[in-house]
């Protein structure tokens, strides 16, 4: 029996996740609501509240003007609507520039969301601050590769791992984070090669989107999977429904219904 369906109805922690690693692929989607939350509470491992609501739920065109308060308000949806998957906090932009700064709000996120680990983009330039959290107690993700807060200061989104010197210095990424203490590491949009490379260097679950399919576990955004998010549709993300369809095609017809008198019905009136 997989640790999944053992652990079916219990709450998923992060030495779950830790076990996982070479045992059975983890999965992970991003949610910002406790309505969607909600459904996805007996399926995936974790739920990562992810700054890229910034643009989909916001309509923003990049992750970086999102702060601790819109992260905090999402979260503590999520955390209302899923009480099984580990819920994971993503640290906004410049909310971890120092290490006191990143203990403070990681410390604000435990007090004030039940998310049990924070995400935090960076490589090993950022372990210093990373194992400031692990040593106060706080449970950290890494992310690697192509990370979104970067955009503006890299001039877009670029995928990483295309040379043998690109890829030893992402393996060093990692190492340095989970010498630091981290749980996991996100490795973002890399040639899979690379993601390889980076899964088989630690002993901690790399969890890969637009990595391939060598990372330990997978992580997608849901309004890119569900196919609500028409602005940018990355290489990676595959629709498992066309959702944007879906709800124009319904909307159609409450529309048509209400032009036309036949919404609402006798069934529908008390
Ligand atoms: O913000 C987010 O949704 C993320 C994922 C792309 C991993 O960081």
């Amino acid at each position: 029996m997989s640790i999944h369906s053992q652990k079916a109805a219990a709450k998923v922690n992060v030495s779950t996740i830790r076990k996982m690693k070479s045992v059975e692929p983890i999965t992970m989607v991003t949610a910002y609501d406790a309505l969607f939350a909600k459904l996805f509470n007996d399926s995936v491992e974790m739920i990562l509240v992810g700054d890229s609501l910034n643009m989909s739920f916001s309509g923003k065109p990049d992750t970086l003007s999102a702060n601790m308060e819109m992260m905090i308000y999402h979260t503590r949806a999520v955390c209302t609507g899923a009480k099984r998957p580990l819920i994971v906090f993503d640290m906004p932009f410049g909310s971890y520039t120092t290490k006191d700064r990143a203990l403070k709000n990681a410390t604000r996120v435990y007090r004030e969301t039940d998310a049990q680990a924070v995400k935090i983009e960076g490589g090993k330039e950022r372990a210093k601050i990373i194992k400031t959290l692990t040593e106060n107690s706080v449970a950290v993700m890494g992310h690697i590769g192509l990370m979104p807060q970067f955009v503006r200061s890299e001039g877009g989104y670029k995928v990483k791992g295309k040379d043998d010197e690109n890829i030893q210095a992402l393996v060093e990424d990692a190492i340095a984070i989970e010498e630091a203490g981290a749980f996991a590491i996100v490795v973002e949009g890399v040639k899979c090669e690379a993601a390889k490379a980076i899964t088989e260097a630690i002993s901690i679950p790399t969890i890969g989107i637009g990595a391939g399919v060598d990372t330990d576990g997978q992580v997608l955004v849901w309004s890119d999977m569900f196919g609500f998010f028409e602005d940018f549709k990355p290489k990676f993300a595959k629709q498992y429904l066309n959702g944007a369809k879906l709800i124009r095609d319904a909307m159609e017809s409450y529309v048509d219904e209400v032009k036309n008198r036949t919404f609402p019905s006798k069934e529908y009136t008390y």
